[in-house]
């Protein structure tokens, strides 16, 4: 990054440099890095983070964080991978980094496609499974639909046994893309209609998106918060306000539940067998658009918060 954004990040905010990377020491691998996303979040750290947030904010002159897949090409002895191995890192935008064995997750052959380890599996899954507590038959609702996270809970609730899936959209014309070409029953612009009541909302968006579904949302909804989108990309981009009317949650019995949870190695295992089963029978699919090269990213970036794609945007190197 070369400047803090005032308003939304752009091009102008980043400058691709070329810098040497060395040799990797003891315990240490480089990697040549082949995919990473490029979320709207990341305006949250452009300008100043969030106390507690998993990762820190980016300083003018640092490379923007983000999970990151690619193959190790070489290694600086000791115990750990060898050359061709995939892993995951948390580095960033970069075309090679240099990284700490233990700052790597090998990537196995647990889903078809290295890829597919860039979408946001583990966070929809405990959002509707152990935050909501979907049950069969119930009606899902999920705000920005569309986004990385959306476009998966979406086709997971329904494999996990929702009678209905639903979305929000902040335009008409992507809220029939949600339909068409993700599978939900419906999707609606908040303001501009009146929307379904629910029993599970996923909430990716915060702020006057969450208390309309609120208003409507079934006695006894469990509403697991998934992101703060509102908040993160209008005012300072680091505080997610909202006033609530909380006599209403409390005469319906709504319940609101934070989501940040980390899977443990079991429960990663696990997780990864059952998806990556999904994948190959096909009852899953990774929702997604590649662009190509590291130059790509800051635009791809732009293009994602003005609402331009539909799935979890990757940088391919
Ligand atoms: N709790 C956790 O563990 C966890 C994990 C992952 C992500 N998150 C959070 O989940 C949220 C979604 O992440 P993501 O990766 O899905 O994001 P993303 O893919 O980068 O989001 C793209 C979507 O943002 C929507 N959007 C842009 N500006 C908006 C605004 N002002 N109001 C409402 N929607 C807006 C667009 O909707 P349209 O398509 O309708 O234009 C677009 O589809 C973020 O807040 C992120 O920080 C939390």
């Amino acid at each position: 990054m070369v400047a803090v954004p005032e308003g939304l990040p752009g091009p102008e905010h980043f400058e691709v440099v070329d810098v040497p990377v060395r040799e990797p020491g003891p315990g240490e691998v480089l990697v040549r890095n082949r995919y990473f996303p490029v979320s709207a979040r990341l305006r949250t750290l452009l300008v100043g983070g969030v106390e507690g947030a998993p990762l820190p904010p980016v300083r003018v002159g640092e490379v923007p964080p983000s999970i990151t897949v690619g193959e190790v090409v070489a290694v600086g002895g000791g115990e750990g991978p060898g050359v061709g191995d995939w892993m995951s890192h948390w580095d960033g935008w970069r075309e090679e980094s240099v990284v700490p064995v233990d700052g790597c997750t090998p990537l196995g052959d647990w889903l078809p496609d290295p890829v597919a380890h860039l979408g946001s599996w583990w966070t929809s899954y405990v959002a509707l499974t152990r935050h909501a507590r979907l049950r069969s038959g119930e009606t899902v609702l999920v705000t920005a639909g569309a986004g990385g996270v959306g476009s998966i809970v979406g086709p997971l609730a329904r494999l996990l046994g929702a009678g209905r899936v639903i979305a929000t959209a902040r335009t008409r014309e992507k809220a029939q893309r949600l339909v068409h070409e993700l599978g939900y029953d419906a999707a609606f612009v908040i303001g501009e209609e009146p929307v379904e009541a629910a029993d599970v909302i996923v909430d990716n968006v915060g702020g006057a998106t969450l208390r309309a579904l609120l208003d409507v949302a079934k006695p006894g909804a469990r509403v697991a918060l998934v992101g703060a989108l509102e908040g993160q990309l209008t005012g300072s981009g680091t505080t997610a306000p909202v006033e609530l009317d909380t006599f209403g949650l409390i005469l319906r019995g709504i319940s609101l539940h934070g989501v940040n949870n980390r899977p443990d190695q079991d429960e990663r295992d696990d997780w990864l067998g059952r998806l990556g089963g999904w994948l190959r029978s096909g009852a899953l699919t990774f929702p997604h658009v590649r662009v190509s090269g590291i130059d790509s990213a800051p635009r791809a970036l732009q293009e994602v918060i003005a609402g331009h794609h539909l799935g979890t945007v990757v940088v391919e190197l």
